[in-house]
């Protein structure tokens, strides 16, 4: 497994002050599981990296241990300068780190904007003299229903604002997924197969919905992805995980020509497709 360590082109160089995202030798083990292996990278402000590897690979467990929905047995993970192996996963998602769901996640039995609306942080009726302040909440409210049809407009989803979500198609409730994510305007999205299982016309909506972000240039983006051709057009580095370790990390063109990446993803692939 050792030799199999490429690292194809290194461009994650800089110092960790200069990284948003620091991961530091992590594992984590679930009984006689290790899914994730003594993982190490840093992110640069701005970037947009995503991670390929066989099911199974960890991809999954690795966000899991990023967004705090487990914690690490061993190892760092440095968020703005920060240790984030103790904190709680909600502070986590407060201080900019916000993650979605393979399968996404959305609650059937609230509306679609009250779905965006749940995500927003301070909802003053979250405390007692919120919850005694009418005004505050209201106002509140009315704030984040602005913010919840921005989005919905974002991904065309405008005309199902006041339906139940339970309705959407799979493909729709992803689109909800990120606009739920993008409710609190974090400065780290990691993306957890976000084009799986939808159609192609909403694939190439949520590609223009994160290029349109990426202009921006006020978040980071970590995705895990399958589709090639994808991760290709939208990457500036593209990280490659099999069974638990990081095998590649370099520049797409790098990582798409590199034998060990053949060898060990690409190739079954790439034979399937011919
Ligand atoms: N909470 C858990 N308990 C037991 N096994 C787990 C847990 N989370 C992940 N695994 C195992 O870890 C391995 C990697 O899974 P996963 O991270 O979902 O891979 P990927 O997202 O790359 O397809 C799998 O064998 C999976 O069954
Ligand atoms: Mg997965």
């Amino acid at each position: 497994m050792k030799k199999l360590i490429a690292r194809t082109e290194s461009i994650s160089k800089n110092s960790s002050n200069e990284h948003i995202l620091e991961v530091k030798d992590i594992s984590v083990s679930f009984g006689g599981v290790q899914p994730v292996r003594g993982v190490s990278f840093g992110l640069t402000e701005n970037s947009f990296t995503s991670i390929i590897g066989p099911n199974g690979a960890g991809k999954t467990s690795l966000f899991n241990l990023i967004s705090g929905i487990n914690k690490v047995d061993a190892g760092e993970i440095i968020f703005r300068g920060e240790a984030l192996q103790d904190i709680h996963i909600h502070k986590i998602a407060q201080k900019g780190l916000v993650r979605t769901f393979q399968g996404a996640k959305v609650i059937r039995r609230l509306t679609v904007a009250e779905n965006l609306m749940m995500a927003v942080q301070g909802n003053p009726g979250d405390n007692l003299r919120g919850f005694l302040n009418p005004r505050a909440r209201s106002s509140f409210e009315s704030k984040s229903r602005e913010e919840a049809m921005r989005r919905l407009e974002q991904v065309g989803l405008t005309k199902f604002a006041d339906e139940f979500a339970g309705i959407l198609s799979g493909g729709q409730r992803k689109l909800l997924d990120l606009s739920r994510a993008l409710m609190t305007k974090p400065s780290l999205l990691l993306l957890d197969e976000p084009f799986a299982g939808v159609n192609p016309t909403l694939v190439e909506k949520l590609l223009n919905v994160l290029e349109e972000l990426r202009k921006d240039q006020e978040m980071t983006f970590l995705l895990i992805e399958h589709d090639l051709e994808t991760v290709m057009r939208i990457s500036d580095r593209v990280i490659v995980m099999a069974e638990g370790k990081i095998i590649a990390d370099g520049l797409p063109n790098s990582i798409y020509e590199s034998e060990v990446v053949i060898d060990a993803y690409l190739g079954s692939r790439r034979r399937g497709a011919k």
